[in-house]
């Protein structure tokens, strides 16, 4: 058997083509594929380039051929060869290297593989997600999730270059600090030195970005891993890459222009899409009020409308007992859904049940105007202003939901998406992205009972709104942030921030946050913001969700190299696991029923 002399790839396995004919080449990959046909054996040779099919004949290389009868799926090879034309009814147009195979005159066996338990080679394999995670390194060699992983390092590196050309400097931050106020649970770091006390992992490097604008950097970026012990779902890891950035001396069509420029460009150079700039811009008002949604997608209109005025006289029992209580009626128009079913209308109605809609009142629009059960309940007038304000047409449903207003716009946002789905009213290859501006600047917690930051405490108030502060009206004020949504989901949120530490202060008082509370959990950054902090604003963008939604995915798990299932477990590694006793006893720390 010849053996590759030296085994050296010349060549990856996904760049040969027509052009190369002729020329010796040695590759190097793993077995992705094996057949004998009739004593000759074709290898399906595969690296992270590509595929590339090696042909053993064993009539003009009878020791090469015996050695690759016994190779098997994933052992490690190099192949040494020339590169030949596939006879064209052979080409496969599906393959980069379809158009020729190498012809084999050497092998050496790299390493053999132990069976995998997955099946590499079978893109359609529905092997558990529990035994991908396990073999996460077999996942990965998947052509599919290998290509996922590369597309992530181009969108890391264009995000890189794009920043570094407009003077942003990477600046990296501390992964152990105390606990930032981002709202989600901190995962702690218990110290060995300093026993009894904790570090936590960042919820984001909120803090010390801001600190290096006082610290005189002006324009900061990071590729930051941020820690978050919430519950997780699809687009939620509780370790998660930000594109994280701070600027000084700028305003909001600062972050808007700059970073409108960031995604055209990674768009343009990772997928060759032109997005149009500028990105629309919104309210959160406008948002919550004709899409029910602080993440609307805006791939299909189908917007809400507010009928409570129009149906102010009404003597429909669900409609008027929602005026009675001061709740909101919401309609929606679903095109051409007057043919939907019973069954279709019961399972929407059980949809938006489970956002707190007690009910789904619907009307079809035939020729002879709105027909169902609720028809005779509305007046012809209150019949005719409907049409008129929803601009429902013949061939459409009209779906009305009465509730508390929050519920009602929530409900009605989560049954405008189901319609598109199920009219298939979303192109699933359009980019949508979008600004949302101006969120309440407060919330109420019901788990606090009191008003807590919709985004951060350093968040700053609307300069219209700034009066409101000092009323009983306060939780009105609205803020100086803004959140980038991208076909319904929120891919980046930032705002401008506080500055004066006078109204640090106030924000403060008014959040319940004692001034010795405020002291203790931040006063490192009150101090700094007192030595001459400039103006500045910042945004981070959720890189896995940006990645997902480039590559028309729906978990970013499939972004990640090693993901964490929704139980927070790394299969692969078994982490979190327990550890020695000796370990703990180090940190001072007694696990409850353990004995002292
Ligand atoms: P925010 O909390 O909005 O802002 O986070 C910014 C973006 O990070 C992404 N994201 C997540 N992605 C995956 N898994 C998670 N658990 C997760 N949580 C958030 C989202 C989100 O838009 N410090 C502020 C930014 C600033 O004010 O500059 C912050 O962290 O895409």
């Amino acid at each position: 058997m010849t053996t590759v002399s030296s085994w050296h790839k010349t060549h990856s396995c996904g760049e040969l083509s027509a052009r190369n004919d002729g020329l010796n080449v040695v590759l190097n990959g793993w077995v992705h594929n094996w057949r004998n046909h009739g004593g000759i054996i074709f290898i399906d040779l595969r690296d992270r380039h590509g595929i590339t099919q090696v042909v053993f004949n064993p009539v003009d290389e009878p020791e090469t051929s015996a050695a690759a009868a016994e190779l098997r799926h994933e052992f490690v090879v190099a192949v040494s060869g020339k590169v030949r034309l596939r006879p064209t009814n052979m080409a496969n147009p599906r393959m980069a290297t379809g158009e020729i195979e190498v012809i084999a005159s050497g092998l050496t066996v790299l390493n053999d593989a132990a069976t995998p338990p997955l099946h590499i080679n079978d893109p359609d394999a529905s092997e558990s997600e529990e035994l991908r995670y396990r073999y996460r390194y077999l996942d990965l060699r998947r052509p599919s999730l290998s290509k996922n992983i590369t597309f992530r390092h181009l969108v890391t590196a264009e995000v890189r270059k794009y920043l570094w050309s407009r003077e942003f400097i990477e600046i990296e931050t501390p992964v152990l600090m105390r606990s930032t106020p981002e709202g989600a649970r901190d995962f702690l770091v218990p110290s060995r030195i300093n026993k009894g006390k904790f570090y936590a992992l960042p919820q984001s490097p909120q803090t010390y970005k801001q600190i290096l604008m006082v610290a005189g950097f002006e324009r900061y970026f990071q590729i930051a891993r941020c820690f978050r012990d919430e519950d997780l779902r699809a687009d939620r890891q509780p370790e998660f890459t930000q594109i994280d950035v701070e600027m000084s001396f700028i305003d909001e069509n600062d972050i808007y222009a700059t970073f409108e420029g960031m995604m055209a460009s990674i768009f343009k150079s990772c997928l060759n899409i032109e997005v149009t700039v500028p990105f629309q811009r919104m309210t959160y008002d406008e948002a919550f009020s004709t899409y029910g949604s602080d993440k609307p997608d805006l791939r299909f209109g189908v917007p809400i409308c507010d009928v409570s005025s129009v149906l102010s006289t009404s003597t429909f029992n669900v409609f008027r007992s929602a005026l009675e209580n001061k709740d909101s009626i919401g309609a929606l128009a679903a095109p051409q859904c007057a043919d939907l079913t019973r069954k279709q209308i019961d399972t929407l109605t059980a949809h938006v049940a489970k956002f707190g809609a007690k009910g789904l009142v619907w009307l079809r629009h035939t020729e002879n105007g709105l027909e169902g059960p609720s028809r005779k309940f509305i007046s012809d007038d209150e019949e005719g202003k409907l049409l008129t304000v929803t601009s429902v047409k013949p061939g459409d449903m009209l779906f009305c939901i009465a509730a508390e207003e929050r519920t009602c716009f929530t409900a009605m946002g989560q049954l405008r998406l189901e319609i598109g789905r199920i009219k298939n009213l979303i192109e699933a290859d359009r980019f949508n992205f979008a600004w949302i501006t101006e969120f309440p600047l407060f919330e109420f917690s019901k788990e606090e009972n009191r008003y807590v930051s919709v985004h951060h405490p350093f968040t700053a108030p609307l300069a219209e709104d700034i009066q409101l502060l000092d009323t009983p009206e306060y939780f009105r004020a609205r803020s100086r942030s803004y959140d980038l949504v991208l076909n319904g989901f929120e891919v980046g949120g930032g705002s401008i921030r506080i500055h004066y530490s006078g109204i640090q202060q106030k924000i403060f008082n008014l959040l319940g946050i004692s001034k010795a509370e405020a002291e203790r959990k931040f006063g490192f950054l009150l101090k700094a913001l007192s030595f001459g902090a400039p103006p500045h604003g910042g945004i981070a963008f959720g890189l896995d969700r940006l990645v997902m939604l480039m590559l028309g995915l729906e978990s970013i798990r499939d972004v990640i190299a090693f993901p964490k299932t929704t139980a927070g477990i790394s299969l692969m590694d078994d982490a979190p696991d327990s550890v020695e006793e000796s370990q703990l006893k180090e940190l001072g720390i007694r696990l409850e029923g353990q004995q002292s």
